[in-house]
């Protein structure tokens, strides 16, 4: 049986769920592949902190070299978030001749032109299902079953720690600041959480899958963005007497040949498809010319979960290896 020769750069939620699948679900792969998945190295850069799943020792190193010009290595999955030096890594390994996965949602919509034709000129392939809605196979969707069609609008719940901060204030009362708290302890926020509570995650994930779908980049920075931070229990309260929801929606649409996107907290229907989305879910809401309206949910974030959507794509690559 071929093997596929992989390293990981990053070892934290993303990389262990990862490395847990890849190595719990080896033979099935190799069953349903036909290629076996070799993870070669892993880029460990804390190895003080805890972790979700012990690695092999022998596969951990510190220097980022090991895995990028390491000639033994075929696909390079990066996990490290943030834009650099991941931006960079990225870019080394197809320059190098090496397939990139990617789950770093901030790095790829900040340079996405600059990463798609660096892939496209080393002749490598650049999957990131990852980095939008985690589990949710809303990119490879977009990209095969739904490509015969023009994506007339897309409205999408992107962000898990904002999403489970509004269920909470409107299911429980809850204060903001309390729930936050309580978002941060389940993993679900950003090491900063500003990104999440501003708007600027789900902005990164809507400039991605604007890209895709309407084959136009916006950089996040240029999307109008409003995050949940200044909405009160009283907005809240507000929003259920009139049989409600404040979601954070991403939202892009083509109507009438003009091109509108935003980030912002919208007041939907108790009735709308999007309102009945709780806690930490995701879910994206594809409106197509031929295909009508599609609703993917599922988790957005979690180390399985996300890590589900790395290997889909690893796997994806290692098909071509036959
Ligand atoms: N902080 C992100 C969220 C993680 O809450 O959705 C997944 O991208």
């Amino acid at each position: 049986m071929k093997t596929a020769n992989i390293g990981l750069l990053g070892f934290g939620n993303v990389g262990g769920g990862t490395y847990k699948i890849l190595t719990d679900n080896k033979k099935l792969i190799e069953n349903r592949i036909g290629v076996s998945p070799k993870i070669v190295k892993i880029l460990q850069r804390n190895r003080n902190k805890k972790r979700l799943v012990d690695a092999n020792p022998n596969l951990l190193t510190e220097d980022p070299d090991d895995i990028i010009n390491n000639p033994d290595i075929d696909i390079v999955v990066e996990m490290l978030g943030g834009i650099e030096p991941a931006t960079s890594f990225m870019l080394q390994s197809m320059k190098h001749k090496k397939h990139v996965v990617s789950a770093n949602k901030a790095a790829i919509a900040a340079n996405y032109e600059l990463l798609m034709s660096t892939a496209k000129e080393n002749n490598v392939e650049f999957l990131f299902e990852a980095s939008v809605a985690g589990g949710i196979p809303v990119l490879t969707a977009m990209t095969n079953a739904l490509e015969a069609n023009n994506f007339v609008e897309i409205m999408g719940i992107l962000n898990g720690t904002t999403n489970y901060i509004l269920t909470k204030m409107t299911e429980e009362g809850l204060p903001y600041e309390e729930v936050l708290k309580d978002a941060q302890a389940k993993g679900f926020a950003e090491a900063d959480p500003t990104a999440d509570v501003e708007g600027i995650d789900a902005a990164n994930k809507l400039s991605i899958l604007m890209a895709l779908a309407f084959n136009k980049y916006v950089a996040p920075s240029d999307i109008p963005t409003t995050g949940i931070s200044k909405i009160t229990s009283e907005d809240i309260k507000a929003a259920s007497e009139q049989n409600k929801k404040i979601k954070l929606i991403g939202s892009a649409s083509v109507k009438n040949g003009k091109f509108d996107y935003s980030v912002k907290p919208v007041l939907l229907d108790a009735s709308h498809p999007l309102a009945g989305v709780s806690n930490e879910f995701n879910a994206v809401y594809i409106t197509g010319d031929m295909v009508g309206e599609l609703m993917f949910y599922g988790k957005g974030a979690g180390p399985l979960p996300t890590g589900s959507a790395v290997c889909g794509d690893i796997l994806s690559i290692m098909k071509k290896y036959k």
